[in-house]
Formats: C-alpha cells, structure tokens, sequence
C-alpha cells in the first residue's frame, strides 16, 4: 500500500522576477497493492514529479509518502536506497544504462548491491521474454531506444519488486513490443504486485484497473 499524505514539490522558477512554481500541489493519494495504476496527463503537468517522490527518488518540499507502513523520507539515503532495491522497481523516463556494462551486467546491476543471490537465469529469461537476447553482450551505445527501453524493463523487475514504477514505458516501442511490454506488467499485476506506470498511450488503457488524470499539480481518478 503507497499512501502520500499532502505531499508538494516546488521549484523557483526565474522568469523575470523569480517565483515558486508547485510541480505537484498538496496532494493526497493511496493505492492499493495489486492494481495497475495509469497516470495520464499533459506534458509539464507533474507526473513525473509525482512518481520520483512515490518511489523515493525526489524528496517532496513537504508532506510524506508511506509505502507499507514506512516512512520512506525518514529513513537515511543508505537505508532509503535498501528499501528501493527491496521494494521498487522504475523504470525511467529517457534512456538509461552504464555505457561500460553489457545489456547482461546492467539487468544483474540491482541484484549485485545487496544480495549475492545469482540471478542469471532469471536475466536471461527475461532477455528472452523481451526478446533481445541476442543483445546480451551487447554494450548500451549498440542499442536502439526500444531496445534500452526493454533494458531497463529488465532492470527493473529483475529483484522481483512489489511496486514497479514506469515512465512512459512504451513511449519509443513499436506496436508489437508495446504489447509485450504491457502483457508483461498486467502479469505483475496480477501476481498481487502494483504497477504504476505514466502513458500517452491510448492502447494502455485498456490494461488498467484505474486510471489518474493530472493537472497543474493535482490529480483525480477518472472513471
Ligand atoms: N528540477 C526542476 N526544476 C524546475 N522545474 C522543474 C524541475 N523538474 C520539473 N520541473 C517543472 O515541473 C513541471 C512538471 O514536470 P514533470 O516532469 O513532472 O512533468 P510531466 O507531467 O512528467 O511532463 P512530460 O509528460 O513532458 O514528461 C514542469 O513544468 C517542469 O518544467
Ligand atoms: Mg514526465
């Protein structure tokens, strides 16, 4: 269960004269464990700023976010970190990936900061799942967008999560790897794990259990 109680982000934004700009206002939210949860909404109205503080990447200016009872704000950096690895997995906006790790390494990444437990097999079926197996020893400059994208899917669900938070996901992935990417986390869903996941895609709706809009820094659900 994610609870965010009040939380706000602003930043000062210098246009002139220099003034608070809320990215995200006051804004409360719960959801519940095993849904698939789509966020949709223009660009610049928050999303992203939205999910970076449910998953503990962005501190909120203020209120707090409880992800199973945790405080997750009130923890230090090194425990906040140890409870990401544990608990959550994202998947970015954007491309990313450590340019001197092949495809292999960079999935077995997370698994490889706090646990010994080998998690090979478990990367290389996922390579398979995601079909870019054959880019296993492949470094990520040698990637397409898609490619990365499924990279990064791979990364982040390779510790098993119970949260898996997504950036626009699909947003470079052809029809046929979009289904496979959604197939996917519809199946985390349905194993009792909770997806929360940013989309323009109209094809993704149809997956979700419920659906957000958000404007200007607020959010409702639509029906
Ligand atoms: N670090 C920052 N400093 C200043 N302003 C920021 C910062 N991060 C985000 N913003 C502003 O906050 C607003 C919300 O940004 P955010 O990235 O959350 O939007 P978004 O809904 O994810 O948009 P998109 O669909 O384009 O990804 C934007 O107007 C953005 O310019
Ligand atoms: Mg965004």
């Amino acid at each position: 269960m994610i609870k965010a109680n009040k939380i706000s982000k602003s930043f000062i934004r210098t246009k002139g004269e220099s003034n608070i700009f809320y990215a995200v206002n006051e804004m409360d939210l719960e959801i519940e464990d095993g849904n698939f949860i789509i966020i949709i909404g223009k660009s610049g109205s928050g999303k992203t700023t939205l999910i970076n503080m449910l998953s503990g990447l962005l501190t909120p200016s203020s209120g707090n976010v409880l992800i199973n009872d945790t405080d997750i704000y009130s923890l230090n950096d090194k425990n906040r970190s140890l409870f990401r690895n544990k608990n959550i997995g994202f998947i970015p906006q954007g491309q990313t990936g450590l340019q001197n790790l092949t495809i292999l390494e960079n999935i077995l990444l997370p698994t490889l900061i706090y646990e010994k437990d080998d998690k090979k097999d478990l990367a290389i079926k996922l390579l398979n799942d995601l079909d870019i197996i054959d880019l296993k020893d492949s470094y990520p400059n040698e990637l397409s967008g898609g490619e990365l994208r499924r990279m990064a899917i791979a990364r982040a669900i390779i510790m098993n999560p119970s949260i898996i938070f997504a950036d626009e996901p699909t947003g470079d992935l052809d029809e046929a790897n979009t289904k496979i990417v959604l197939d996917i986390l519809r199946k985390i869903a349905n194993s009792g794990k909770t997806i929360i996941m940013v989309t323009h895609d109209k094809d993704a709706i149809s997956y979700a259990d419920i659906i957000y809009k958000m404007e200007n820094g607020t959010i409702k659900k639509c029906d």
